[in-house]
């Protein structure tokens, strides 16, 4: 009896000692794999999340949207017959800045009295074709630019700066003589975009304020003309497909738009409820220093840390602040970045002020280098501070003046951005 019990017992400790071994050999072996397994993102080293405070419809909403941005489309889906991309994923990748292997050639326009060729398919070039249509190519006598794709994020806040608040940073006689004058792209909208409540009007121009040359009124323009100027996909606001003039291809407009207005209005939600990037290390005594050395040398004039949006039935987006560094503003760059093309009220060498926010972040959306400024000449932050002349020329002067220490601290204050 004693004998069996204590048998049983010593039965007891083997099998509680087996049970140990395995659970710690599986301790081992999870964290061995976890070191080769990839962890999630920091939040603040994304951009394609939403912003906070959404209901769950809401975020089903933003999911939607986010599916229908990253669609491929194909000839069965409404791609073409001409096109530039096949999705808006492929140009805007990961939500930041564009790869100059995506960019957009716009051409035609050479003043301010309208584009002359809009007969020859300007302003944009559609160069690809489905298989029986030729795709675009500039025809003689036009001047072009080429334009990388914005980034993405945080154009939601954009949209809803009041331009009221546009306007007050603009000063086009430059009262204030700091050589800065800065103005808004004073343009024409179609009349399927609907204007803001507070949209202030100027001989029936409204202020516009997306794209390289601020030429666009708002997302919803702007997402509509994407679908169909980049991907050849008609909606009921444009219901025509692109074609080439030079070739005279003319192909028939589909019976009834290949995408619902429900798709298009899911993706300016999407772009709507995108959160803004996230600044990293601002806390980090060197990226402060250098954050005073960016207002400090006149950076700042153009490139404003803070805006506010307007009233918004969004609670992430009413009457909040944000830092985007942009004054939605055209300036003139000078010589160096004149194009020989405008768009809008836009002049030649002007462009609007890009916002620098998730700079630090674009090498990882540009496959580990970056291409800055519109069309993506620029290889550094150093580089596309050269390029600056006309309106920036002082501030440029100022940073190439700069000690090595306080231009280490500035780079490395922007790459937090
Ligand atoms: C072929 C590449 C390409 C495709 C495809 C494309 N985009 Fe773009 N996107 C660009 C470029 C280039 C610009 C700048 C255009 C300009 O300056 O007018 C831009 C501008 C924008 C902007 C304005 C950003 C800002 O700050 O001014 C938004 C928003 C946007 N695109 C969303 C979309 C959406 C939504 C789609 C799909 C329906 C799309 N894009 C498809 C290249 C592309
Ligand atoms: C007069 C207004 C103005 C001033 C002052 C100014 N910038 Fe800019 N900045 C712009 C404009 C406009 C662009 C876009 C030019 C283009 O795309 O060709 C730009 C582009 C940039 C870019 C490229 C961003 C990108 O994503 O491609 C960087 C970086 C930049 N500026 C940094 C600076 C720094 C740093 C200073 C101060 C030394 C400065 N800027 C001063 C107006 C200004």
């Amino acid at each position: 009896m004693i004998l069996n019990s204590l048998f049983a017992q010593n039965k007891k400790m083997k099998n509680k000692l087996a049970f140990t071994g395995i659970l710690i050999l599986f301790v081992i072996i999870f964290n061995a794999c976890e070191k080769f397994l990839p962890s999630a993102p920091e939040a603040d080293s994304v951009m394609d999340a939403p912003i906070d405070g959404l209901t769950y419809e809401q975020n089903k909403l933003f999911l939607e949207g986010a599916e229908e941005f990253d669609e491929v489309y194909t000839t069965e889906t409404g791609l073409g017959p001409l096109f530039v991309s096949t999705s808006c994923g492929s140009c805007h990748a990961g939500d930041n800045r564009g790869h100059p292997f995506t960019a957009l050639t716009r051409f035609g326009q050479s003043d301010t009295t309208g584009n002359k060729f809009l007969d020859f398919g300007a302003p944009q070039i559609q160069h690809r074709a489905l298989p029986g249509f030729v795709g675009e190519t500039i025809p003689n006598g036009a001047t072009s630019s080429k334009f990388l794709a914005p980034i993405a994020s945080g154009v939601g806040f954009l949209e809803l700066v009041s331009d009221e608040d546009i306007l007050a940073m603009s000063d086009p006689l430059d009262q204030n003589g700091d050589g800065i004058s800065g103005v808004p792209n004073w343009n024409t909208i179609p009349g399927w975009v609907k204007p803001f409540k507070d949209a202030k009007v100027k001989n029936g121009k409204y202020i516009c304020r997306f794209g390289r040359k601020g030429a666009t009124y708002n997302l919803h323009q702007q997402v509509a003309g994407a679908f169909n100027n980049d991907m050849g996909i008609t909606t009921t606001f444009l219901p025509n497909n692109p074609f080439n003039y030079l070739t005279g291809t003319q192909p028939a407009p589909p019976s009834e738009p290949e995408i619902t207005d429900a798709s298009v209005n899911g993706v300016v939600f999407y772009l709507q409820t995108l959160q803004a990037p996230i600044q990293r290390n601002m806390d980090d005594e060197e990226v402060m220093k250098g954050k005073a050395v960016f207002k400090s040398i006149g950076c700042e004039n153009c490139h404003k840390e803070t805006l506010k949006t307007g009233p918004s039935p969004l609670k992430g987006l009413n009457q909040v602040e944000f830092h985007p560094y942009t004054d939605l503003l055209l300036h003139d760059m000078g010589a160096e970045l004149n194009d020989s093309y405008t768009e809008g009220s836009a002049l030649a060498s002007e462009w609007r002020t890009t916002p620098l926010w998730g700079l630090g972040l674009s090498a990882d959306a540009q496959g580990g280098k970056v291409f800055l400024l519109h069309d993506g000449r620029a290889h550094s932050i150093s580089e596309a501070i050269q390029y600056h002349g006309g309106e920036g020329d002082k501030s440029r002067k100022n940073f190439t003046d700069l000690t090595e220490s306080d231009r280490n601290a500035l780079i490395k204050f922007l790459e937090s951005l």
